[in-house]
């Protein structure tokens, strides 16, 4: 087959990007992508080595976050990743936060349900899963619900410039103002937890120690905004598309709600299927091979989860939804042993797995006991867009309130 010139931004590959996963896997798994300027890796192996290898940095941080939060320990490599990330991960780890966390994302998730009032009909995204996860983050670090939509504007600006691959200058102006606004904002609560800390994140933060130095308040607000950025939009994206995946696959969506022991299952496919992130980028320190050919030094590579997600090498049939396929193990679907590359693979795996997993867990459950009968409510099924990210942008859902 000749090569052919696949454009991440052609109106074709938005709208499968799955069919050119296969063609990239087969045919093209190295490419030169002119419109970014950028390698484009697909194939598992590959998306493993650039995760794992000292060879490829996450120095692309550096224009998509640094100007919004600062170096947060995305971008950072080697000792200073370790030493800062070693600060943050006992309280995303901590049986105490978890304890704590359950109960309190529980009565989110009905609170959120009752201001359904008995409707049989209602936007999803815009009345739960966009809220929840925004609502959990406040919670964790220890701020008033009130403050909520200011949080919800804020992240919805900022992840605007994560994905400005064009470079657009009104799109990161508008994110250095709504950086500004927050971290104004976290300047007056800082300064109260800090004199008197109590026993949320915030507190945490602002008590813990890097290399026995405090971490300063410019730190901290880094990274509660990495952490409105890394944890919200992605949960609220993953929830969407595992509704979505499972009204498309009533038969295995009727097996979950008669066995939640399959819950876990249902997560995990879904996450493999229709990751909320589809790519992520990299940059090389030198010049490395790669399964497709050789990637230069100083080179920017967009890394394709989503394609990773559908290597027929790690996972058969895959663009099959299927919950009891035997590649998954929920024993180390949420680690960094997983196969899955929804979560990243190496040092910067995602340090919220657990708490995403909790969430989705939660919000599942309360759904299915709240939504019977569910169905999409209208004849045209809600679309998968974009490409960086990707997610049903609306998804109205008819169902029957259990009373
Ligand atoms: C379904 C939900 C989620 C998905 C799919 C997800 C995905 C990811 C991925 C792919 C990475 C690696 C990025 C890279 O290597 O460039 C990552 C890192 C990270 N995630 Fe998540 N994430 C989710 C939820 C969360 C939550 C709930 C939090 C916390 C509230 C969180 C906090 C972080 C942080 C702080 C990092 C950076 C870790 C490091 O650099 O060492 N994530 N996440």
């Amino acid at each position: 087959m000749n090569a052919m010139r696949i454009n991440l931004f052609s109106p074709e590959y938005q709208e499968d990007p799955y069919y050119f996963y296969q063609v990239m896997h087969r045919h093209q798994p190295l490419f030169f992508h002119e419109p970014t300027g950028s390698y484009v890796l697909s194939r598992h192996e590959d998306i493993v080595k650039a995760f794992k290898d000292p060879a490829f940095s996450s120095r692309n941080y550096a224009w998509q976050m640094e100007p919004l939060h600062g170096k947060t320990i995305i971008q950072m490599d080697g000792r200073e990743h370790s030493a800062s990330r070693n600060v943050v991960v006992p309280a995303f780890r901590g049986k105490e936060l978890m304890e704590n966390t359950l109960p309190v994302m529980r009565s989110y998730a009905a609170a959120l349900l009752s201001g359904f009032n008995g409707r049989e009909v209602v936007e999803l995204r815009d009345e739960f899963t966009n809220i929840f996860p925004i609502k959990v983050i406040v919670g964790l670090l220890g701020l008033p619900e009130e403050d909520l939509l200011l949080f919800h504007r804020w992240y919805n600006i900022l992840q605007r410039q994560f994905t400005n691959l064009s470079n657009d200058d009104a799109v990161l102006q508008e994110a250095l103002t709504a950086r500004d606004e927050f971290r104004a904002y976290l300047d007056a609560v800082l300064a109260e937890r800090m004199a008197k800390p109590g026993h949320d994140l915030l507190s945490v933060l602002c008590t813990a120690e890097v290399d026995g130095v405090r971490m300063d308040s410019t730190q901290i607000k880094g990274f509660c905004g990495l952490l409105l950025q890394a944890g919200a939009e992605t949960t609220d994206k993953a929830l969407a598309n595992m509704v979505r995946n499972l009204l498309l696959h009533p038969d295995q969506f009727e097996r979950l709600r008669k066995d939640r022991s399959l819950l876990d299952r249902a997560i995990i496919e879904s996450l493999r299927f229709s990751p909320p992130t589809h790519m992520l980028l990299r940059v090389t320190n030198e010049k490395v091979q790669v399964s497709g050919g050789e990637i230069p030094a100083e080179a920017t590579v967009v890394c394709l989860i989503g394609a990773a997600n559908r290597d027929g090498k790690v996972f058969d049939r895959p663009d099959e939804f299927n919950i009891f396929r035997e590649e998954l193990d929920p024993r180390t679907a949420f680690t960094g042993a997983s196969n899955i590359a929804t979560f990243g693979f190496g040092r910067h795996y995602c340090v919220g797995v657990q708490l995403a997993k909790m969430e989705m867990q939660v919000a599942m459950e309360y759904l299915m006991d709240y939504m019977e009968e569910m169905s999409f409510a209208e004849p045209e099924i809600p679309k998968e867009i974009g490409v960086f990210t990707r997610y049903p942008e609306s998804l109205r859902i008819r169902f029957k309130p259990r009373t």
